[in-house]
């Protein structure tokens, strides 16, 4: 095996189709695409439609991405594919399409762990990852914080949402809001015209025994609600709803405790090196309070660009990667798709 393993990453977990090449942690290709316009008018992700789309684009997309990256499949050294957590049916299709590239091309099949690969994409904006790396991951489906002795084989969970994940707040909110799904990066958009002072949303988990108990967990579910019934109070009083108030309170509110916590748990496990990843690690105020908590915590912040935080390829080719740099064992070629695999288990 080279030094510099050429690396191509698949990934099918939810709405995004990603094919990602790396030579060693140099990205070279990161090609998506997308379901989401055919989920929008149901208002969330169809799992039906997500594997149909998977399965339409998943060859085009190999093609794009090789032409992207100026290589061709028989020049693979490895094959790296999002084993899980996930929607079932649409790992199925991933994993399919990986076995029958590692078996075609008679190369090692790494299956890996979608939020493992989330914190290890950014070795190929950042560089090495210290070692360990605290990560606090938010996307649709987890809030998390991680610590990361070592991406490839060691991520231990120190806390996690106890009820709705930060982006299916995002995306709740913004529907009560009458904004597109998925709603993140509108509430994001809409939330620059807007105070974030104006509405004091609850802070969940925050004080007192709830704190003791959960002190590096998370929980949106009590300000979803909040937001609900503020809006409605309005709504009934026939005044007008002030959106951009609304959104910017609530992604305070939200960014808030997720700053909070992080430093926190920074703090606790004497890291000096966060890093934010997943969907919403796109959103321009968390990473403004981050950067801002982390400066005057003397932590070390790393995000990667907006582009490499949604779901993508790169970050599957990125870990599977580091796993052949690291001279890990591939996995089994009859690895199967695991919709509910733990962080904890970083390959299958
Ligand atoms: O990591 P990701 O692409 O997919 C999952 O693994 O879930 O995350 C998608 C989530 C969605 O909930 C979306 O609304 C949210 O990330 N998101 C954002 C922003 N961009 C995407 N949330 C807040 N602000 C954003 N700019
Ligand atoms: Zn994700």
């Amino acid at each position: 095996m080279p030094e510099t393993p050429l690396v191509l990453g698949l990934e099918t977990s939810c709405d995004e189709t990603g094919v990602g090449i790396v030579r060693g942690t140099r990205l070279l290709a990161d090609a998506v695409a997308s379901s989401v316009p055919e989920h929008v008018r149901f208002g969330g992700v169809v799992p039906e439609i997500a594997s149909r789309a998977h399965l339409e684009v998943m060859v085009p997309t190999i093609e794009r991405a090789c032409a992207e990256a100026g290589v061709r499949l028989s020049d693979l050294d490895a094959v790296a594919v999002t084993a899980g957590p996930g929607l079932a049916g649409a790992l199925m299709v991933g994993v399919a399409a990986a076995k029958a590239l590692a078996i075609g091309l008679g190369v090692p099949l790494y299956g890996v762990n979608h939020l493992g690969a989330h914190v290890a994409v950014d070795v190929v904006e950042h560089g090495p990852l210290p070692e360990p790396t605290l990560a606090l991951l938010v996307s649709g489906g987890h809030s998390s914080l991680l610590l990361v002795p070592d991406v490839t084989t060691d991520v231990r969970l120190l806390g996690a949402t106890i009820d709705d994940a930060a982006g299916e707040a995002f995306d709740k909110v913004a529907r009560l809001l009458g904004l597109p799904f998925p709603g993140g990066p509108h509430i994001d958009r809409v939330a620059r015209d807007g105070d974030a002072q104006a509405i004091d949303f609850p802070r969940g988990l925050t004080s007192g025994r709830d704190l003791h108990r959960h002190s590096l967990d998370f929980s949106f579910s009590g300000l979803k609600t909040s937001v609900a019934r503020w809006v409605q109070a309005r709504e009934s009083a026939g005044s007008p709803v002030p959106v951009a108030d609304v959104a910017a309170s609530f992604q305070e509110a939200v960014v808030d405790v997720l700053t909070r916590k992080a430093v926190a748990a920074c703090r606790r496990e004497g890291v000096p090196d966060l890093l934010i990843g997943g969907g919403v690690a796109a959103n321009s105020r968390l990473r403004a309070l981050a950067q801002h908590r982390c400066d005057e915590a003397g932590v070390r912040l790393r995000v990667p660009r907006p582009g490499l935080c949604n779901d993508n390829g790169a970050m599957v080719a990125a870990l599977g990667s580091l796993m052949v740099q690291a001279g890990r064992s591939p996995s089994a070629l009859d690895l199967p798709a695991d919709s509910s695999q733990p962080v904890q288990q970083v390959q299958v």
